[in-house]
Parts: C-alpha cells; structure tokens; sequence
C-alpha cells in the first residue's frame, strides 16, 4: 500500500515514516526542508530513513512545499495514494507571535491543497497533525476531545483549529475520512531543537543557563514519540466512518460524517520544574536556572484525556517518563 507522510523530515513525520518503512510500507514522503530549525538535523533524519529502506527500497523523498498546489497535484497523480499522513506544518506556539505570516501559508494554503488533493484523488484515510494548542483558554481538565475549543490563544492554535473545521466540510461535503490528531507535547529522540527538552540538555551539559517560562509553573502532558507513533498506527487502521445517528450529538469532535478528532497524550502531566529534575538527576549536573515568567500565547496547563483514544482503538503501553528522557539523553550525546 502506498502512503504519502507529508513533514518527513520532521520529528514525527519522520518517526512515523520510520515505522511504515519497517512495516513493509510503500512510503512517499515529502517536505520543504525549510530552516525553521537547523536543516542538517532533518538532513539527518532522511538518512536514516533512506537507511531503513535500503532492503526493500520502500521510499522515496520529494523535495516539496505543501503551498506549491503544482507540484503537490503531480505528485498524487503519479503515485496512487492510498492514505496520507499530513504532519507539514508550521510548528512552535512562540514563532507564532513572530512569523504569523507563515502559519497562514504552511498550515492553511497548504492544509487546503492537501485536502483537496486528497478528495480528488478518493484518499480513504487523511490523517493529520492537529495540537493539544487548540483547548486554548479552557478551564476544565483534562482536556476532552468533547470539550468546546472556540478559545485559542495564538494563531497556531487558531489555524490547527482551522484545519479540523476545514476538515469536517470535506469529510461531509465528499465523504472523505478524516481524523486529526491532537498531540500532546511529544518528546523523544530526534527531537525538535526549539522545544524545551532539546534547549535544557543541550545548555545543562554545557553549564550554560536554562530559561524556564512561568518560573517552572507549567504543567505538560508529555508524550513518548514511540507511543505517539503506537498510536498513529492505530488510528490510520481505522478510517472513521458515516454515522448518521451521530448527527444529534452536541458532541463538536463526532459527526454524521467520516470524520475524527483524537488525542494522543501521555494522561500523565507533570510541572516542569520537575520535568527538569529529572533531566539533571539523569545527565549528574545541575541546571544553572533563569526563571522568567509567563510567555504571551503560552498554556498554563495541558492534559490529554484519552479515554476516547482507548475506547476506539484500544489501550497502548505508556513508557516510563524516566525511560523516555534517558533515551533522549543519550540520542542528544551520540548525534551532537
Ligand atoms: N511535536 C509536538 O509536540 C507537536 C505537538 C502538537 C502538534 N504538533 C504538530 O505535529 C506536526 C509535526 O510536528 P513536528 O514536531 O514533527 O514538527 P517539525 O517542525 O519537526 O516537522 C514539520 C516538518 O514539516 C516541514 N514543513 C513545514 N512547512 C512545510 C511546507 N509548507 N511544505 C512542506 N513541508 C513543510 C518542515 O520542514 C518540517 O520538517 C506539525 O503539524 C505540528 O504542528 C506537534
């Protein structure tokens, strides 16, 4: 079966990527390869996906911008497309206040040329990155796929919110199935240098201060990539399907059409001057600590409920915060 991963080169388009090679897949992926961060890090990603291939020779890498509507249409008409995974975006909530310009063209042109490419070409599953972001301002913890989210605090949220609204009128207007996946904070070796675990090991192991927004005060459900990915799997088996009974539920994350929204958390928060804790009980050094406080467009607090998670597709095995920040640890030492 032939999939396309759009973000392959990125954390999880690449580790999502990595497991379809391994499972036997036929992977197209694609990306832009833009400097968000530095390039020689998604460079180093395609190498080992080009590495886990090389037996089957079961991908294939397209240098391409999702705002491109040209080269993304050849794209699907050469390659039968069977499903999609659509992880290209615009990451990061604090770029957002910056560059809001470019949230516009990654995460809403190219989120429209993506779904539209994907009704034309009868896609059966389109599943793509929404964000734990869009819960925005809401009080009421943990938060539920069933929960109203009209409240973003910053435009990434808004256009990850845009997308699943996007996604419903194609899901209803033409059937096509969709789920978006609300992450909750995903961490692990490969990691993006602009989240906070890459910045923390990165200035502990050189003595060098760590900044530590809401002076440590957050609290984040992290999430091991390998159980994010466990994860991904599962939903992408499981294309949605119409339910017109569904039509009466208040419910805003159900619908009467092939339509999803899912969370893929850990259900484990913890405040992150605990998080860092353990980052310097791991590495054996102490964090030198510049405490700042409260980031514009920052979250206080996130927590997945994935209750709907286990009941559609089934409990997957949580690794062990400690376990995750060691592999971390240890990837970050080999690869820099
Ligand atoms: N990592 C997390 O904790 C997290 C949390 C919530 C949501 N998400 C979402 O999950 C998805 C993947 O996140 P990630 O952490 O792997 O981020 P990432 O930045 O590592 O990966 C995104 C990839 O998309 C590519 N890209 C960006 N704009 C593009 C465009 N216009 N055309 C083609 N490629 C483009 C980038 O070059 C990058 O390689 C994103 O949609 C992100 O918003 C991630």
């Amino acid at each position: 079966m032939k999939i396309l991963v759009t973000g392959v080169a990125g954390f999880i388009g690449f580790h999502v990527a990595h497991k379809l090679i391994k499972k036997k897949y036929n992977v197209i992926g694609l990306d832009n390869l833009n400097n968000y961060y530095d390039q020689k890090l998604k460079l180093a990603r395609l190498k080992e996906l080009k590495k886990a291939s090389k037996k089957n020779k079961n991908f294939k890498f397209f240098k391409i911008d999702i705002c491109s509507e040209k080269k993304l249409k050849n794209l699907f008409i050469k390659n039968k497309f069977k499903k999609v995974l659509h992880f290209a975006a615009q990451a990061g909530v604090r770029f957002s206040l910056k560059k809001p310009e470019q949230y516009i063209q990654s995460n809403l042109v190219g989120f429209f040329n993506i779904l539209n490419l994907c009704k034309s070409h009868k896609i059966s599953h389109l599943v793509y990155a929404s964000s734990s972001s869009v819960y925005g301002a809401n009080k009421k913890i943990p938060f539920k796929e069933s929960d109203g989210v009209n409240h973003p605090i910053q435009l990434y949220a808004a256009t990850k919110r845009s997308n699943e609204l996007m996604a419903h009128s194609y899901s209803a207007l033409y059937k096509l199935p969709t789920t978006g996946i609300r992450f909750f904070t995903i961490y692990g070796p490969w990691g993006r240098p602009d989240m906070a675990l890459y910045k923390f090991v990165k200035n502990i192991l050189i003595n060098k201060p760590i900044e530590i927004y809401n002076r440590g005060k957050h609290m984040r459900d992290f999430t091991y990539i390998d159980d994010a990915v466990n994860m991904i799997m599962k939903v992408l088996q499981k294309a949605p399907r119409q339910n017109k009974n569904n039509f009466k539920s208040d419910d805003p994350s159900k619908s009467f059409a092939p339509f999803n929204i899912i969370n893929i958390g850990s259900n484990k928060p913890i405040t992150l001057i605990n998080y860092i804790k353990k980052i310097e009980k791991i590495t054996g050094r102490k964090a030198h600590k510049k405490y700042l406080n409260l980031q514009k467009g920052d979250i206080i607090k996130t927590h997945a409920n994935i209750l709907k998670f286990n009941k559609i597709y089934s409990f997957t095995k949580k690794t062990n915060l400690n376990d995750g920040l060691k592999n971390f640890i240890n990837w970050y030492k080999k690869y820099n």
